[in-house]
């Protein structure tokens, strides 16, 4: 899906056109809008929780990342290739990208000029870019990276560890390391180049490609071929225990794991072929070529994430966050937001892919882990605000977004029953694949497979305030 471009007109060479046409066809080239004047891309994609996040007036489709790490120095250099499109008339544009130091900025090999401003890089290219006009932008940089503080108090983005780093970017961190469109309304494919000292591997998203190693320095290359958000890419640096096979499905696997989360970790990674199998066939066919695993050694992190084919966990998890992060490659990766707000779309489903398995696995069904949420008193933070509507990008981790959520979702299996509930889950995840979906849609193709009415069902599990009546 295309980046939806909010517009700032501004009028620039007016003088100059003034100078040269006749004063009527100056006055009318001056009020004709984006044809003839001057566009400058908007400094966010227009989400309401985080408003510079994004940008306006292009599309990013591939991002060429060549990176450098030093653990001991904790020092990174950069270069960023990113191809895209505009999407309007471009006079300037932004990039998100927060610290580190820029050292050559080029638009389609001319040196374009560029200023910087909180999050965003401001660049103006020598050229202005036709509106459908195709161009690249490299960008070199260089620098100490860490973490951003996300609204809800985790740390985000560039994160090192004692061996390297861990490398998350949900909701706002991949801006730390790369130059990027940082909203998950634009996605692109990924190629990956990162060198770190022998010894350490560096893991990216997507199929690993291989690995190099002269005066000490080892490269790794990644590609990850299917669109993805930017917030799902990792370059996450350590010292890790590698593990590559391939499913019987034809999944390429690479896991990489901390020696000091290795034994607690073998047991549930063993599972990863088999949970990949169960929620294809829940869910329909796996969306990537691409699988594994990051089971890093991050004490101060304190959550996992589901970076696109290979989740990174801040430690050894447990099945149901296997099971979690996995049910993401569907809905949440494959499936993009193009909102934070509708993040239930994200985290209720991998909650209720908790459930599911659970109740497949000879654990508890569905129906008693929604009854032990159900008898939560009135009070509880769980009815502290509705899951589709959460109200600011402080409250989109939160429980009633995971857990209200997932509710939301045993209420919808049981109003049309098992057969069509599924059938829901594989047609949201197969219409949307490799693209984007919004509640309202969602709700649509709920009421399209079942033939019922769901506004109040919806209305009642998404969007109300406090605890529900009894269903
Ligand atoms: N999406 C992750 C998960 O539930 C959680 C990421 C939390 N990030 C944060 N900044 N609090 O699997
Ligand atoms: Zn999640």
């Amino acid at each position: 899906m295309r980046q939806q471009s909010t517009r700032r007109v501004t009028v620039l060479g007016r003088k100059a056109v003034v100078g040269v046409v006749p004063v009527a066809v100056a006055a009318l080239l001056a009020t004709a809008g984006p044809a003839s004047a001057g566009t400058t891309g908007a400094s966010g994609a227009g989400d309401p929780y985080f408003p510079f996040a994004g940008n306006g007036g292009y599309h990013v489709s591939h991002y060429g990342l060549t990176l450098d790490y030093d653990p001991a120095s904790r020092h990174l250099t950069g270069k960023a290739v990113l191809t895209a499109r505009a999407t309007a008339r471009l006079t300037r544009f932004d990039l998100d990208l927060k610290g580190l130091k820029i050292t050559g900025l080029t638009v389609d090999r001319h040196k374009a000029a560029f200023r910087r401003s909180g999050q965003e890089l401001v660049v103006t290219p020598r050229h202005a870019l036709r509106e459908g006009q195709a161009f690249r932008v490299t960008v070199t940089y260089s620098g100490t990276p860490g973490p951003v503080t996300d609204p809800d108090g985790s740390l985000d983005g560039w994160i090192p560890t004692d061996d390297g780093a861990f490398v998350a970017g949900e909701p706002q961190g991949a801006m730390t390391w790369f130059p990027a469109d940082n909203h998950p309304k634009d996605k692109s494919s990924y190629d990956f180049t990162i060198t770190v000292p022998e010894g350490r591997a560096a893991v990216a998203n997507g199929v690993y490609l291989g690995r190099r190693t002269a005066h000490g320095r080892t490269t790794y290359r990644w590609r990850q071929s299917e669109p993805m958000a930017a917030y799902l890419a990792t370059a996450t640096v350590g010292k890790f225990k590698v593990e590559q096979y391939t499913t019987r499905d034809g999944i390429k696997v690479y896991n990489a794991v901390d020696p000091r989360e290795a034994a607690a970790a073998a047991p549930v990674l063993k599972k990863l072929p088999s949970v990949l199998e169960w929620e294809s066939k829940v869910f329909g066919p796996y969306p990537f070529r691409a699988a594994g695993a990051i089971v890093d050694h991050a004490p101060n992190v304190g959550y996992a994430l589901e970076t696109q084919t290979r989740p990174i966990y801040d430690a050894a998890p447990d099945l149901s966050t296997l099971v979690h992060e996995s049910a993401h490659q569907w809905f949440g990766d494959s499936v993009s937001l193009t909102s934070w707000k509708d993040i239930w779309l994200n985290e209720g489903f991998a909650t209720y892919a908790e459930w599911l398995y659970s109740e497949q696995h000879g654990g508890d069904s569905a129906q008693k882990t929604f009854d032990g949420l159900y008898a939560r008193p009135a009070g509880d933070d769980l009815w502290a605000y509705p899951p589709a509507d959460p109200g600011s990008g402080a409250n989109i981790f939160g429980t009633p977004v995971y857990a209200r959520g997932a509710m939301a979702l045993h209420e919808l299996r049981t109003a049309v029953g098992d057969r069509t509930f599924y059938r829901i889950l594989r047609a949201w995840a197969g219409e949307h694949r490799a693209g984007h979906g919004t509640t309202a849609q969602f709700e649509r193709l709920a009421e399209r497979e079942s033939g019922k009415n769901l506004d109040k069902l919806f209305k009642t599990w998404l969007y109300s305030t406090g605890k529900p009546n009894r269903p």
